[in-house]
């Protein structure tokens, strides 16, 4: 394990530098479970106004019916099904890691992929059947 001295003589700025990051797959798993999070969140009020109308008068119901069928509503959907699945398996994924498992290097990486990998396959699926 490198010393506070081997550190300082490599060099290397002390503080968070976005231009010296390299991109690898625990930090991209955790910047889109923070983006699937908020996704989700945004999309509380849509689905209260769904829940509304669908439990509403049969106009009410038509209307986010047809909604749920335009572009904007299937794209909604998609996002948010996406969202979900992704978030899902990412936070279990995390809270393995609060419990102290699969905190290695290796096992960071190895899980990131596969729960990004299921993010994907998910939003492909979800894409082909709701268009
Ligand atoms: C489906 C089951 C879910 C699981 C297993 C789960 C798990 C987690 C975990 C473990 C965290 C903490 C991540 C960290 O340590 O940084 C988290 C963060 C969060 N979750 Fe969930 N979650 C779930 C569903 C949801 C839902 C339904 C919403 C929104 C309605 C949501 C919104 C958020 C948000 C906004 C954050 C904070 C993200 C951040 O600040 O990076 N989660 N989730």
């Amino acid at each position: 394990m490198a010393s506070d001295k081997d550190y300082s003589s490599m060099n290397r700025p002390l503080s968070p530098r976005l231009s010296i990051y390299r991109w690898h797959a625990p930090m991209l798993a955790s910047l889109a479970h923070r983006a699937s999070g908020i996704t989700l969140v945004l999309f509380i009020p849509v689905y209260l106004w769904l829940l509304h109308a669908m439990t509403g008068t049969p106009e009410d119901f038509a209307a986010a019916r047809a909604w749920l069928h335009l572009p904007p509503g299937r794209i909604v959907l998609w996002l948010v099904g996406a969202s979900l699945i992704y978030h899902f398996f990412n936070g279990i994924r995390f809270l393995c890691l609060d419990a102290g498992w699969g905190e290695s290097r290796e096992a960071m990486r190895l899980t990131a992929r596969v729960a990004i990998g299921v993010g994907v396959a998910a939003a492909i699926v979800l894409g082909v059947a709701l268009w």
